[in-house]
């Protein structure tokens, strides 16, 4: 199979991805759409990139169209990532005792190890507060792989011993070198698919919600749409997290103040009062 891709199949296969998941990729990842399509267009039996583009594009609302989506996002993610925001959720817990039912929201939560570690600090510091965590992502693949809760053993080391003790199932025979999140925490923990361009009211309101190396994705019109979606979903007085990478300077975040590099609190004010009562 030849795996030329013409200038006007990549445009085509951009502006597709575009279309669907906001995230603009330039040019310069031609390499990256190449690598990720190949096998793709041989298991169909496509004589080149180009007739695999074309197919895609025929059927955009296809199986094989959401499977391109989901194989142009990038998933890297791992547990107790930015280990900081654990730190800063786990005081937050301990000194807010204000906050009733705690409802976190891993936005873009990729395979799920986020939400997972997002669980297990819940578990350690909420106390007797009831809480939940919610996970979305535009990816069903990955989403599907979240909601299974199963990972290579070596990208477990970050897990505290004793949380691996309470909530990992290390695996034997077919699932030696495996971890699984146990039953109890899977049932702590909900995944859904979520396009973050959208707004998503179905999800209710968060005291925290997770929005990390999401953003460096979007630019202009699209990050605005996709922040203001997200500040909806505060409750008042509650905490929003970035990538420590990240940044929501020159967009705008009504209702807003930062309170930590990474880390932004929502007040209440007009601005803020007209998007809580839109959700
Ligand atoms: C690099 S991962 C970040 C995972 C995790 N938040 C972390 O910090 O480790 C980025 C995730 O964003 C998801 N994503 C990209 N565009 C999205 C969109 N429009 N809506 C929801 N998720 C999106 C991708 O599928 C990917 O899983």
């Amino acid at each position: 199979m030849s795996t030329t891709l013409s200038a006007h199949s990549l445009a085509a296969i951009t502006n597709f991805f575009y279309q669907h998941s906001g995230i603009r990729l330039q040019p310069t990842k031609r390499q990256l759409v190449v690598s990720r399509l190949t096998r793709e267009a041989a298991r169909l039996k496509c004589a080149t990139l180009d007739d695999y583009v074309t197919r895609i594009l025929a059927a955009p609302q296809s199986d094989e169209a959401r499977h391109v989506i989901d194989l142009l996002t990038t998933n890297e993610t791992y547990f107790f990532r930015e280990s900081e925001h654990f730190k800063q959720l786990a005081h937050l817990l301990r000194h807010d005792p204000g906050r009733q039912m705690l409802r976190v929201w891993s936005a873009a939560a990729s395979s799920g190890e986020e939400a997972y570690s997002i669980a297990m600090t819940l578990a350690r510091h909420a106390g007797a507060r009831p809480w939940e965590v919610i996970g979305t992502d535009l990816s069903t693949r990955v989403v599907a792989q979240a909601r299974q809760g199963l990972y290579v053993a070596e990208r477990c080391s970050r897990i505290e011993q004793a949380d691996l003790k309470r909530w990992c199932l290390r695996g034997e025979g077919a699932y030696r070198g495996q971890v699984l999140m146990n039953r109890e925490l899977r049932a702590k923990v909900r995944f859904e698919v979520g396009n973050l361009l959208h707004p998503m009211p179905e999800l209710g309101l968060f005291d925290v919600i997770f929005l990390r190396n999401v953003l460096i994705y979007f630019e202009g019109e699209a990050k605005s749409q996709l922040i203001a979606n997200v500040i909806q979903r505060l409750k008042p007085g509650a905490y929003l997290y970035t990538g420590h990478a990240e940044s929501l300077r020159g967009t705008p975040h009504p209702g807003l103040q930062q309170v930590a590099p990474s880390i932004y609190r929502a007040v209440e004010d007009e601005s803020r009062n007209r998007h809580t009562k839109l959700g």
